[in-house]
């Protein structure tokens, strides 16, 4: 399987809910390993900017308004088949339908305040981790 890297944010409500520990050892014991990390509290134009494929969609302001309503904290993963696993683990992104034991299963309320964000495919995976970090501040690939 192929060694893959996925961007992963933590987002206002699971931060403010004191989860961060609990959802990297989620990762860490999933096999991902962090290789970047970065806490950040997002303006509207960084968070308008990330997620400006969904601008015309009607949740768009309310999406923007919550991802800059407090810090989140932004990582990239590497591991076997990391986008798809790193997806697998985060649940479904209505924590309605997120299968048991899944992070938005856990700590998130709503599909409006979801707890996390993955990367959907390893093309978004290269957009997104290069939105948040120089290549100086992601760990040099060791395999
Ligand atoms: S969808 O609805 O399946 O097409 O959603 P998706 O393209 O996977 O991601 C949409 C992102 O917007 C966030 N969001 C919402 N989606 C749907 N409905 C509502 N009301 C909504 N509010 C916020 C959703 O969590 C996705 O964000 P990320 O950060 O990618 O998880």
């Amino acid at each position: 399987m192929a060694i893959e890297r996925t961007l992963s944010i933590i987002k206002p409500d699971a931060v403010a809910g004191n989860h961060i520990g609990e959802i990297y050892s989620r990762f860490e014991k999933a096999g991902l390993k962090v290789v970047a990390a970065k806490m950040l509290h997002l303006d509207n134009e960084k968070a308008g900017g990330f997620y400006a494929e969904h601008k015309e969609r009607p949740f768009y302001n309310d999406l923007v308004s919550f991802m800059t309503s407090g810090p989140v904290v932004v990582s990239v993963l590497e591991g076997e088949n990391a986008v798809a696993h790193h997806r697998e683990i985060m649940g479904a992104t209505n924590p309605k339908d997120a299968a048991e034991g899944t992070i938005r299963r856990d700590f998130a309320n709503s599909i409006d305040e979801n707890a996390v964000h993955g990367s959907d495919s390893t093309t978004s995976a290269a957009r997104e981790i290069s939105y948040f970090f120089n290549d100086n501040e992601v760990c040099p690939r060791t395999r």
